[in-house]
């Protein structure tokens, strides 16, 4: 089965053909970053503006390179939500009418949802049950995953998200948007242990997290600090380590809550260099096993859309357009619905 994945729900439009069979046959991004970056962020109304001129064109590349009729698709998968109502709409619209117009399922994916199942498409794929830890822009949760639908939130952040938090030191130390990549590669160049920030709930008995007063931590360093280009390299080597170090308690603190073995790292935040050392070392030293996505597919992405719009297809044999069901409720009927805000654990499995 073929399924054609599209992904408008921030600053990237992504696009892939996954094969049930064969993996991903291809797969493409077009990064907004240089648009948003001299505004600081996410500019909405300019992003949903971008994947209307993005998405038609990179849907043709990724078809031609992938050697794939539209005559061969199955379904197309586009995320539905969470993310910015109207960079959402572009994908859904899209993806409901080519689907019309091919006679074939539209199929709402839960963003995280893809983030994460993206683990599968790796070389060394978990098997389920595992625990993730999904760790982007907007969300910060320790999932129990059973299998496709099947998630039980174990804990979440109470206020910023990893990624935010990330996103907004780096704003605090002057570096550009995206914040994660920039702190992470400032940070090797920089001395540890010459500062020491909080470890917001490390302790705190339950799979929780809190990352503003970090961020307060930092403000407040970086206004009684000379900022020249150590300090600044110190401050984010500082904020990396203690943000390292609370990830990796509170996944080592479900894994023996959920009794499991397994750990699976999901989202932007998992591209990160020391927090996958840091995860890696204390796995070997604990005896569990840790997998993440291919670094290419941390981050927002085509493929992993595509790849679970193909898992809820198999999971319920749908095969066109008529069907009535769950899955296909709303795009099957090829409306441009979208869910800006969408609870991860409200998903059910593929009903059969
Ligand atoms: O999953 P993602 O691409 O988009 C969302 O669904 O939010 O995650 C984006 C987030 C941003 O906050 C970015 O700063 C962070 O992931 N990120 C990183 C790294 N690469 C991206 N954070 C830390 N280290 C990285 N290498
Ligand atoms: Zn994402």
């Amino acid at each position: 089965m073929i399924v054609l994945g599209i992904e408008t729900s921030c600053d990237e439009t992504g696009v892939a053909v996954y094969d049930t069979d064969r993996g991903v046959r291809a797969h493409a991004l077009h990064s907004q970053v240089a648009m948003h970056e001299e505004y600081g962020g996410v500019v909405p109304e300019l992003a949903s503006r971008d994947h209307i001129r993005r998405l038609l064109p990179l849907t043709r590349r990724v078809l031609e390179q992938s050697g794939v009729t539209l005559g061969e698709l199955a379904a197309i998968a586009y995320t539905e939500g969470p993310g910015l109502a109207g960079a959402l709409l572009v994908g859904a619209s899209v993806a409901g009418a080519l689907a019309y117009a091919l006679g074939i399922p539209a199929i709402g994916v839960h963003h995280l949802e893809g983030h994460l199942l993206s683990p599968l498409l790796s070389q060394r794929p978990p098997r389920f049950p595992f625990v993730a830890l999904l760790v982007s822009g907007g969300h910060t949760q320790l999932m129990r995953v059973e299998g496709v639908g099947r998630y039980l939130l174990l804990g979440e952040t109470l206020d910023d998200a990893a990624g935010e938090a990330f996103d907004k030191t780096a704003q605090l130390l002057g570096l550009g948007y995206p914040g994660g990549p920039a702190i992470s590669r400032l940070a090797e160049q920089g001395t540890s242990g010459r500062f020491r920030l909080p470890r917001p709930m490390i302790a705190s008995g339950d799979l929780d997290f809190s990352f503003s007063g970090l961020k307060t931590a930092v403000r407040d360093l970086v206004r009684h600090t000379t900022l020249d280009a150590d300090t600044k390299a110190d401050v984010a080597n500082a904020f990396q380590a203690a943000m390292v170090d609370v990830l990796v308690a509170k996944s080592v603190a479900a894994l023996d809550r959920a009794n499991l073995e397994r750990l699976v790292i999901a989202g932007g935040v998992g591209a990160n260099k020391q927090l996958r050392a840091a995860l890696d070392a204390r796995a070997a030293a604990r005896g569990f096993d840790v997998f993440y996505p291919e670094l290419e597919l941390c981050t927002d992405n085509g493929a992993m859309i595509a790849l679970a719009g193909a898992l809820r297809l198999q999971g319920s044999g749908i095969r066109n357009q008529e069907s009535e069901h769950p899955d296909v409720a709303e795009g099957g009927r090829y409306g441009f619905t979208v869910r800006p805000r969408w609870d991860l654990a409200s998903l059910a499995p593929p009903a059969t």
